[in-house]
């Protein structure tokens, strides 16, 4: 059954909530952009079904085969590129409108949430869109540095500078960037809603957002088809795929805030 046909069971105490929020966080994973034709990280079909994490997105893969960490980071780009934002990217640019306070953390890298027209969003795992230099920190655009240079990572060629061009995305074992990180901890410590929305909820910190607005008091909904480890904890699940169930729940929240009272 999707949340379309099955209308979205919201108790008063739910409805109440959503027409009163002030401040809504909404943390976005893969699944999200899987009904633009890219592909999760876990389960069947994902990325990590067939190769290891530690052999593509780790610094000490970078180092240790270059080459193929590029190549691999190219074609996630391309694919990236190739796709367009689905109806789950296009419903959340309005909840940009809907409440006072609203903030998207994302830990998508294909950039489909801006392209969608998103503007109150931190990226917390950077962009595959952008390569950003490993020693002086100049970024260029993906897209010129692969055409540049499509097998191996592309020199920085910067004035005394012996470094060269690595994806613009946040590895296994490196720290997230500090600000967007700080942002998203504060929007999610003071939110009255937060949305999970296709992410296994399994990689932290990200997950650690959904922690803190369950401790904090926050009503939170989980948006996935499979259960997470916070399944048990969420006050809504909605059991479909995003591509449907945002749209709906974006519907079921604006009749809510228009209601009087
Ligand atoms: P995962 O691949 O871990 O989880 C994707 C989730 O999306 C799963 O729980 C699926 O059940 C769900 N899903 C699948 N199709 C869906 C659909 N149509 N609508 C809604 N949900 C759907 O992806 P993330 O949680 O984003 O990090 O992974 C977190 C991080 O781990 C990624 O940013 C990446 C990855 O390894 C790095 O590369 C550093």
């Amino acid at each position: 059954m999707s949340a379309t046909t099955d209308p979205l069971r919201l108790d008063e105490d739910l409805q109440a909530r959503l027409r009163r929020a002030a401040r809504a966080v909404v943390l976005s994973g893969a699944g999200v952009s899987r009904e633009s034709g890219l592909d999760t990280f876990r389960g069947a079909g994902g990325l990590w079904e067939n190769q290891r994490p530690e052999d593509l997105a780790t610094p000490e893969a970078f180092y240790r085969a270059p080459g193929q960490v590029w190549r691999w980071y190219a074609w996630r780009y391309a694919r990236a590129a190739a796709a367009a934002p689905n109806p789950a990217h296009l419903a959340l640019v309005r909840w940009e409108s809907l409440f006072p306070s609203f903030l998207l953390v994302t830990q998508n890298v294909d950039d489909l949430h801006q392209r969608a027209g998103s503007r109150r969003l931190v990226a917390l795992h950077g962009t595959v869109a952008a390569a950003v230099c490993d020693a002086c920190g100049r970024r260029r655009a993906m897209a010129e540095a692969v055409a540049a240079s499509p097998d191996e990572p592309p020199a920085c060629g910067a004035a005394g500078c012996g470094g060269r061009f690595r994806p613009a995305v946040v590895w296994f074992g490196e720290n997230l960037p500090a600000a967007a990180l700080a942002q998203a901890a504060e929007a999610a410590a003071s939110c009255d809603l937060l949305v999970s929305v296709g992410t296994s909820s399994l990689v932290y910190p990200a997950a650690g957002l959904i922690e803190t607005a369950l401790r904090r008091g926050a009503r939170v909904i989980e948006v996935n088809p499979e259960p997470t480890p916070f399944s048990p904890r969420v006050h809504l699940r909605l059991a479909a795929p995003a591509g449907e169930a945002l749209p709906a729940l974006t519907e079921a929240i604006e009749r809510c805030r228009s209601m009087p009272g």
